[in-house]
């Protein structure tokens, strides 16, 4: 395919979002306009000049539907409504207008894999009888033992605990999250038809795409028989067969999909969280046939190497070039420890992403967090991503350079995970900690009435308002990092310059270079104009854990 070139903001073409800047915001924590302790979307609608100023090309918003938040809000009661406590749709579409006419698109989170226990239909599938057409909206089976007071299967949740729940007629459902999401069944014509007019009822109201939860679960297969928890886990990933997970027929489901987004223009956009193995079966998901673009989170499981980073950089790049999708980049989100802190804790291993799990079951206490090192790391990681081909999902927050609160009282705490995983997981509340806006005052700006988790003393610190007219604060390279790859994006294509094992520097088209540092000393600085730092540079030579954009006369 030839190689579009997409210039974010200014391209109003269908193909905005290859290398499109999304940011995504978790909206009980942005901003709180009316002062309950709550993010609200007239925050975001408060904040629209701020996103602009930062320069990113789109919004995703996490869930915003009605919930009892039993899971942050992927557990969705309506998925055709606002929760009150965020709004309605009238302010709904005063958020997305505001957006819009910041030249800013919007993509919202939907969440086909499971409803909430909440939801109309889980409702009536409890109330109706087994072997209903209700029931079979989900996934139900009747529970071994004499009276179906055993479990179907052995299974556990991704949260911990069993993922089957009995509703007391001998009969249990399936639930492969929290207890309050149940699974839906796939295989049945109204779920499909339900999550069509769901796409369809976002369009129309002028939402530009669609961040798909769990995209890879979709697709189940359960026999009589069902295996047990060891054989399920013993189960080839790689043959699309296996009974829970990616499954080929998963793309059936994408496929109508597609044929809704492509009712729109310019075409309405997905992007897939799936985590799926090996990679390569990534490519389905980020099809033109299918959802377009697929999540990459192997940078959000690497630790700050150069030699990791130049085998993902390689490897996603051909990947993406097999699907004809672009790439995508992501070091922080809603479910992961925040970068910054994820840098500053000593590297764990084959299990990077699980580097800070011990870290945060001490309350921030051990292993002893270098809060500089993992700031400047994340720095200089993130203005490397920023040069890279294809599209890079923010994570609100990320710009002010802020690290994972570990503190958070027991009595505070909302995630599932630590509720059901005790001693072993805290969960992700620490990266959900509602903004800090302004240095002082209630919840440093946030909101007129405190916050839904407790912020620490030191978001203060790291407020928009105290990093506001510093140019060398994380907001200001962030909002120069932005401005600069909007003015300086070209084609889909990458070369590698040569470097030292330390150092990786790829060229971008029109003279576009980034030159990253990541040993523990000073690297020669390649030629070119220095347009862009991570840190201080000084004297010909590119200081340790730095990067640098230049411009060369190619
Ligand atoms: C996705 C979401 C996560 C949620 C889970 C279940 O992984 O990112 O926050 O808990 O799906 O919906
Ligand atoms: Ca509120």
């Amino acid at each position: 395919m030839t190689e579009p070139i997409t210039g974010g903001r200014a391209a109003a073409d269908a193909d905005w979002w290859r290398q499109a800047v999304v940011y995504q915001i978790y909206p009980r924590s942005f901003a709180d306009a009316n002062g309950d302790g709550i993010g609200d979307l007239p925050g975001i609608t408060s904040r629209a000049g701020y996103l602009a100023d930062l320069g990113v090309d789109a919004v995703w918003l996490s869930p915003f539907y009605p919930s009892a938040l039993a899971d942050g809000g992927y557990d969705v009661d309506d998925y055709r409504d606002v929760d009150p406590r965020l709004g309605s749709l009238d302010d709904f579409d005063v958020m997305i207008k505001a957006l819009h006419d910041k030249g800013i698109k919007l993509i919202v989170d939907i969440v086909p894999n499971h409803s909430s226990n909440r939801h109309e239909w889980f409702r009536q599938a409890l109330a109706a009888p087994k072997g209903s057409p209700e029931r079979d909206r989900y996934v139900f089976r009747d529970g071994l033992g004499e009276r179906g007071e055993l479990p179907p299967a052995d299974w556990t949740s991704m949260f911990g605990g069993p993922a089957w729940t009995p509703v007391g007629d001998g009969q249990w459902y399936l639930h492969l999250f929290a207890i309050e999401q149940p699974d839906f069944n796939w295989r049945n014509e109204e779920v499909r038809a339900d999550f069509l007019t769901t796409l369809r009822f976002w369009s129309d109201r002028g939402v530009d795409g669609f961040r798909v939860d769990v995209a890879h679960a979709l697709a189940k297969h359960l026999p009589d028989d069902l295996p047990s928890e060891t054989e399920l886990a013993a189960m080839d990933k790689a043959t699309g067969t296996h009974l829970l997970w990616d499954r080929d027929e998963v793309h059936d489901i994408y496929a109508d999909w597609r044929r809704v987004f492509d009712e729109y223009d310019p075409p309405r956009i997905a992007v897939a969280e799936a985590w799926v193995n090996p990679p390569w079966r990534r490519a389905r998901y980020a099809s033109a046939e299918g959802l377009g673009q697929a999540f990459n989170f192997d940078l959000l499981e690497a630790d700050f190497d150069a030699g990791a980073f130049r085998r993902i950089i390689t490897d996603n790049l051909e990947q993406a070039a097999d699907s004809g999708s672009s790439t995508t980049w992501v070091f922080s989100n809603h479910d992961v420890i925040r970068h910054a802190t994820r840098y500053g804790l000593p590297p764990n291993g084959d299990q990077p992403r699980r580097s800070g799990r011990a870290w945060l079951l001490s309350g921030g206490a051990e292993p002893a967090l270098d809060a500089a090192a993992g700031l400047r790391r994340a720095r200089a990681a993130t203005l490397l991503m920023l040069a890279l081909p294809g599209s890079a999902y923010l994570y609100q927050g990320e710009e002010l350079g802020l690290g994972e609160v570990a503190d958070i009282p027991a009595q505070d705490r909302q995630d599932p995970t630590f509720f059901r995983s005790p001693g072993v997981d805290v969960g992700r509340d620490g990266c959900r900690v509602p903004i800090p806006w302004t240095t002082g005052g209630d919840s440093f700006g946030f909101g007129d009435d405190g916050a839904h988790l407790p912020q620490p003393e030191w978001f203060g610190g790291l407020s928009v308002e105290a990093q506001e007219g510093d140019p060398a604060s994380t907001l200001a390279l962030y909002r120069d990092a932005l401005a600069l790859r909007r003015e300086l994006q070209t084609t889909e294509a990458l070369d590698w310059a040569p470097s030292g094992p330390e150092v990786l520097h790829v060229k971008r088209a029109g003279g576009w270079e980034a030159v990253a540092n990541f040993g523990a000393g000073p690297a020669p600085l390649p030629e070119g104009e220095v347009l862009l730092a991570s840190g201080p540079v000084e004297g010909g030579e590119l200081p340790p854990e730095t990067t640098v954009w230049l411009r060369t006369t190619a």
